[in-house]
């Protein structure tokens, strides 16, 4: 979400204009039709989010792959292998314990009483990183996922594949790197009375949704390098963590958190279900989550009560969105005849009431002009699902970030942007493409289309260059993590 700064020369500004004209974002949360992506019938309004795509692709697997086992910093049970993260909003209150300045820092990690400070990072929770790690290692595996799927260059597809294999065997599956099928030390609990992990630590692999997209597309997609024999592996271990999520009392406590905790925890739980092949058991995960914590999360007015009382109101309102947004796509991937988006809160409300209350938030207000632009995959999946007769959403979106057209969540949020008859589109498209509005008008669109698609071949043809310029994409960590 944080603005980023290009060097590129002038050789390469062409490529740069069409490959990186999005800096990185990571998006809460999302669950993509594998079907959709294989079928690769885009619409041709998606081509700047292809090239997203294939950029991010490439910017996101620089630093894989990752492990469990690079963090330096040992769990309570002596076995790296396991995933391990501090709570990141608990604080040391050594006032009881005598002289603190005496104390080394890992004295005070179980010595000192730890204290809640919501919203209120410690910063010495990224001493240890599985988070952040699992975190890059899912946002690298869905775009170079989608990023294989339609590649036409037979370098760059082959690259993005075997990308993605390396990263989930290294996380999950090889002997010496993998991680065990739990979270008992996620947002561990530090103190003399902690080094437990916590419920809210559920939440650290909320992206197993993200992870679940890439394996279904690369099964479906018949992924030479995805073979039956890892395919397999990926299914035996998911199928213990599906046990820990179902029965571990940590697990079973995020079940019920009625806040956007349980709104992910069943993100989570239902993308896995898919994984292991278990149809009915994702849909009746997502059963439950609108049967039981949907239904107390969404107000006659739309406002999300349990989010608004959080210190970042409107991060939270886009964050549980994320989340309520993606339990409806996994629930009507896994049966097209349901209605999970039609379904109403107690207060009879819907997804669409939450996100058009959100809309109305101003996030200068609360301080989190940071957060803003958390709202726009939203928005953008709203629009595709309940439609925008008024152009109400389009026009949101191009106030916000005029170049949202390139955002790769265009790719998979049509129909949307086609039913334009504003001219917003266009506007949009040549703001992020950034070429001469001349060039690029409605009315020579065809046009538009072709010089498009000419600097997107040659950013395919040219990944080891573009790598340079969009380096400066991971200046600074390439994420935001929010809890
Ligand atoms: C491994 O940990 C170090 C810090 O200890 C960090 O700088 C590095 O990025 C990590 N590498 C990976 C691949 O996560
Ligand atoms: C705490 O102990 C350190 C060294 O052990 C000493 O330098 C410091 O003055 C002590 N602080 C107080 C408040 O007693
Ligand atoms: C994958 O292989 C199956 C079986 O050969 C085939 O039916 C299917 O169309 C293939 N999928 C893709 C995306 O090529
Ligand atoms: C997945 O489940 C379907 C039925 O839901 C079954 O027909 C298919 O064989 C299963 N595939 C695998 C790989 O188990
Ligand atoms: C459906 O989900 C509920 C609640 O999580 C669970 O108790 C039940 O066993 C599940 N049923 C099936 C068939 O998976
Ligand atoms: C309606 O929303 C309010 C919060 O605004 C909540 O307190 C109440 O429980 C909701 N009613 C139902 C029936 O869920
Ligand atoms: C949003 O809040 C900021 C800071 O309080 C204020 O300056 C601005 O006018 C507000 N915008 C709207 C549209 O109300
Ligand atoms: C909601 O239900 C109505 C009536 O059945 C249907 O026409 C509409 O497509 C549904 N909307 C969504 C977003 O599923
Ligand atoms: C397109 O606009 C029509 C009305 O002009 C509306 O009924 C429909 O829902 C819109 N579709 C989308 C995908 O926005
Ligand atoms: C893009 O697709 C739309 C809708 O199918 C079509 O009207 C338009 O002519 C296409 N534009 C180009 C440049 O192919």
């Amino acid at each position: 979400m944080r603005p980023t700064f290009f060097h590129c020369t002038a050789v390469l500004s062409v490529i740069c204009a069409a490959a990186a004209k999005v800096s990185f974002t990571a998006y809460a949360n999302d669950f993509v039709d594998p079907d959709y992506i294989l079928a690769g019938a885009f619409t041709n309004n998606t081509e700047q989010a292809q090239a997203t795509i294939t950029a991010w692709a490439s910017s996101t697997a620089i630093g894989g792959p990752w492990t469990v086992m690079n963090k330096t910093i040992t769990p309570p049970s002596g076995d790296k292998h396991d995933y391990m993260s501090w709570a990141p909003y608990w604080w040391p209150d050594c006032s009881g314990v005598g002289n603190t300045t005496a104390l080394t820092p890992e004295q005070i990690w179980v010595t000192c009483p730890y204290v809640s400070r919501d919203g209120q990072f410690n910063p010495d929770v990224r001493l240890v990183d599985d988070v952040g790690a699992f975190q890059d290692m899912s946002e690298a595996v869905f775009y170079n996922t989608l990023a294989w799927s339609f590649a036409t260059d037979a370098s760059a597809k082959s690259t993005f594949e075997s990308n993605v294999v390396s990263f989930l065997q290294t996380w999950f599956l090889q002997s010496d790197t993998g991680m065990n099928p739990n979270l008992n030390y996620a947002q561990m609990q530090r103190g003399p009375d902690g080094q437990i992990g916590t419920h809210t630590g559920v939440l650290d692999l909320k992206a197993m949704a993200k992870v679940t997209t890439a394996v279904l597309i690369l099964r479906k997609g018949n992924s030479t390098l995805w073979t039956s024999d890892l395919d397999t592996q990926l299914i035996s271990w998911t199928n213990e963590y599906i046990t820990w999520l179902e029965t571990a009392k940590i697990a079973v406590e995020e079940s019920v958190a009625p806040n956007n905790h349980g709104t992910f925890y069943y993100n989570q739980l239902a993308a896995l279900k898919m994984l292991v092949n278990d149809s009915a058991g994702a849909k009746n995960a997502t059963n439950t989550y609108f049967d039981t914590l949907f239904l107390g999360q969404i107000s006659a007015d739309g406002d999300q009560p349990l989010e608004a009382v959080r210190t970042r109101p409107y991060h939270y309102h886009a964050y549980n969105l994320a989340a309520m947004i993606t339990n409806a796509r996994i629930e009507t991937y896994v049966d097209p005849t349901s209605t999970a988006w039609n379904k109403t809160s107690g207060n009879g409300t819907t997804i669409q009431n939450a996100l058009d209350f959100a809309m109305t938030l101003n996030a200068s207000a609360s301080g989190e002009s940071a957060y803003v632009e958390e709202l726009y995959p939203n928005v953008a999946a709203v629009a595709s699902v309940y439609g925008d007769p008024t152009g109400k959403y389009l026009a949101f979106l191009n106030a916000g970030e005029p170049a949202f057209m390139g955002e790769a969540y265009i790719l998979w949020n049509q129909p949307f942007a086609l039913n334009d008859t504003s001219g917003l589109v266009t506007n949009a498209v040549t703001s992020a493409s950034g070429t001469k509005a001349t060039s690029t008008s409605k009315s020579t669109s065809t046009s538009k289309s072709t010089t498009t698609s000419a600097a997107y071949s040659i950013y395919v043809g040219a990944v080891g260059p573009v790598l340079t310029c969009i380096s400066a994409l991971l200046v600074g960590g390439l994420t935001t993590l929010v809890y």
